[in-house]
């Protein structure tokens, strides 16, 4: 069977109404506006209350995609959820949020590749729907991170967030679509950025409970420096393999992770800062939900136009790492 490219035919995004502000933290842990401003660009960060939860914002960024794509959610055949921050162990959220969106045909499920999760998915759609094992596929970051925050850790509390943002995909015209994506991982630096407890190694007992462990533990100085390393790089690979340079960039959507390495990254590549889109002082770090929200927000702004050059790129937890290039 001939190949077809795979390209996004709608985009929604969903966050909780809950604010949190660095002056509110600078209340709950030592901290300042100052510090947080300076070293990560963020202002504030979305916070999901205690009854909300990763699905309910999942389905209500899917249901946007779907309307905008104009397809009928029974004609999905693939839903993957990018999250590290499930509703719950069993079953994925990928398939509760099947259920409630009605795309009975699909087969859901979840992929943990944190940051990079987004990316991941695309990566496996586009290549379901390149060799037609699926025609219609939804992708979705979801995360409510502030759960696994410990808001006594400033090196941590400051920086994440709540939300959600979702695309759906499907065949594309020849030279539109995904025109080369790339995804790698090095479980070597997992400590880096991980949650020991909660699992089936330290589960959750009185005791990893009261020492925090299923909080986020991050070494920040560290992964800044393989972050900004990685997404050069695969930005590089997947611009060369698409064909194209980094001057012919119309759009760069970097993970959200720090407005200093979203500076860097765009540095050493040499996108001009007018190519580069950034929400961090809105958002903060919402991990995979962090380049569907940054995306879908340019639609509606109409920032991405009809045949721009778009290059995702990100960088998380594992660590894992990847890059897409799209001609919107
Ligand atoms: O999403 C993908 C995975 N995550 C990332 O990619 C995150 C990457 N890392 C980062 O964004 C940054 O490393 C952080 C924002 C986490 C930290 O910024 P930094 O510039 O790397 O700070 P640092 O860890 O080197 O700490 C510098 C100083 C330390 O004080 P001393 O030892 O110099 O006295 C920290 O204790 O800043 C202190 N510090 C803070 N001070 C005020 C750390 N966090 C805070 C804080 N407020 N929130």
């Amino acid at each position: 069977m001939a190949e077809v490219n795979a390209g996004i035919l709608g985009t929604g995004h969903s966050y909780p109404s809950g604010i949190l502000t660095n002056a509110d933290l600078e209340k709950m842990v030592e901290t300042s506006d100052e510090w947080i401003t300076s070293r990560t660009g963020i202002k504030q960060r979305r916070k999901a209350a205690p009854e909300e939860y990763t699905s309910l914002f999942a389905v209500k960024a899917a249901r946007q995609a779907i309307e905008r794509a104009r397809i009928d959610p029974t004609e999905i055949d693939l839903l993957v959820c990018a999250t590290v921050t499930p509703d719950q162990l069993l079953p994925s959220t990928g398939c509760l949020i099947q259920a409630e969106i009605g795309a009975t045909r699909a087969a859901a499920f979840d992929v943990a590749a944190a940051c990079s999760g987004f990316l991941y998915g695309l990566t496996l759609v586009n290549s379901m729907i390149r060799t037609g094992q699926c025609r219609y596929a939804l992708v979705i970051g979801a995360e409510v991170l502030t759960k696994y925050v410990d808001y006594t850790d400033r090196s941590t509390c400051v920086i994440f967030g709540d939300g959600a943002g979702a695309a759906i995909l499907g065949p594309v015209e020849e030279g539109r679509g995904i025109l080369s994506s790339r995804i790698r991982s090095d479980g070597r630096f997992a400590e880096q950025l991980y949650a020991p407890g909660g699992g089936t190694r330290l589960g959750s007992t009185p005791e990893t409970l009261a020492n925090g462990l299923h909080f986020y533990k991050m070494k920040g100085n560290e992964l800044f420096k393989v972050a900004v390393r990685s997404m050069a790089e695969i930005s590089r690979e997947v611009l060369s393999e698409a064909g194209q340079s980094a001057d012919s960039i119309d759009l760069f959507i970097p993970h959200q992770a720090n407005q200093r390495i979203t500076d860097a990254v765009a540095s050493k590549l040499g996108v001009d800062e007018s190519k580069i889109y950034s929400n961090i002082s809105m958002h903060g770090n919402t991990s995979s939900a962090s380049i569907p929200i940054a995306l879908d927000e340019c639609v509606e702004s109409g920032r991405v136009k009809e045949g721009d050059l778009v290059v995702l790129a990100s960088f998380g937890g594992g660590v894992t790492w990847g890059g897409v290039v799209l001609r919107w």
